[in-house]
């Protein structure tokens, strides 16, 4: 395969088994996997791609998988930016900032709250990198991040490397356009439009959302997230599972927590196969219970 410097490519078990880069510490190794370090290099990128002949996944921070053991047919493609938030000008009274689509969305609240940038602080909690959360449009307690997206960058065979304003795209619940992009494509970086508030207020507002999330979600263990999305705005797919009697069902090392339903916990040992079999029973007892079908939120890898 070609070497071009600023892409890596790795062959199966030179790449990390996705056990150990999924939150759920679930899945195998990619076939292939090629890391783009440099994008003045990324124009080679569909070339060494189609040279794999397998279907493309990209991989962000893994809080959002659900991945089968062994060998996957697929080449995993992530990004190493290394842009790290930083301003890069204002608009009227708002503060513009960029970072790579790689950074934890962590990372970037905790450098906003550092500049004294309010917009983002309901997003504290979520453990996922820019690129997801702006992918699936992640949000809490009422902040969405693509209410903040001044423009994103984009590379795809079909673009090529552009930056693009959010009025170019639709989102909305746990969805941007991006996810229904023909083809591949990688979101390399983002900027974001913000506001100023004292460190401390912005600390505080984080605070506070975590504190909230810690009564109400199982922080801390293994999990993606929200199994299932919300099947309407106001209907909680937790509050419909914990109807139908899921919390602390299991299969397997995988159990649906107890403290919220939607959460699906690898209380150790689990197995891509008992999460598909929790997911089904899921369905078919909310479906029975309420009538309502739940859709998957978390992205499965097989
Ligand atoms: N509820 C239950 N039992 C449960 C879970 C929830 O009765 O097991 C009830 C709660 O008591 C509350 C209502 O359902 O009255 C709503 O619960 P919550 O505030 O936890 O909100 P949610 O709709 O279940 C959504 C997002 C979360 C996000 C929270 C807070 C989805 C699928 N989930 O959960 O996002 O953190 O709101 O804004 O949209 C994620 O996307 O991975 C995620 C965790």
């Amino acid at each position: 395969m070609q070497v071009v410097s600023g892409i890596d490519i790795l062959q199966g078990q030179k790449s990390i088994p996705l056990a150990e880069r999924t939150t759920m510490l679930l899945g195998g190794i990619p076939e292939v996997e090629v890391r783009v370090w440099d994008f003045a290099k990324i124009d080679a990128l569909p070339g060494i791609i189609e040279k794999t002949a397998l279907p493309v996944k990209v991989l962000g921070a893994g809080s959002n998988i659900l991945a089968k053991e062994g060998v996957l047919p697929l080449c995993a493609l992530t990004v190493e930016s290394g842009l790290k938030p930083e301003v890069t000008g204002t608009d009227g009274e708002l503060t513009l900032v960029r970072c790579g689509a790689d950074i934890m969305l962590p990372v970037l609240l905790s450098r906003l709250a550092g500049l004294g940038l309010s917009g983002l602080s309901g997003l504290a909690g979520i453990p996922g990198s820019v690129g997801g959360a702006i992918l699936m449009n992640a949000g809490s307690f009422g902040t969405e991040i693509w209410n903040r997206v001044r423009s994103v960058q984009v590379f795809s065979p079909s673009l090529g490397l552009v930056e693009l304003p959010p009025e170019r795209f639709s989102y909305g619940y746990r969805y941007s356009q991006l996810k229904d992009h023909e083809g591949w494509y990688l979101i390399l970086s983002a900027t974001f439009a913000l506001e100023k508030e004292s460190e401390e207020s912005v600390r505080k507002k984080m605070r506070d959302c975590i504190e909230l999330k810690k009564a109400g979600q199982p922080l801390g263990q293994p999990s993606a997230g929200c199994v299932f999305k919300n099947p309407d705005e106001k209907i909680s797919a937790g509050r419909l599972l914990d109807e139908a009697g899921m919390k602390g069902e299991r299969a397997g090392g995988m159990m649906f927590s107890e403290v919220h339903a939607n959460f699906m916990i690898n209380t150790g040992g689990g197995l891509f196969r008992d999460a598909l079999e929790l997911i089904e029973t899921a369905r078919a007892k909310v479906l029975g219970a309420s009538g309502w079908k739940l859709d998957l939120e978390v992205r499965v890898w097989s």
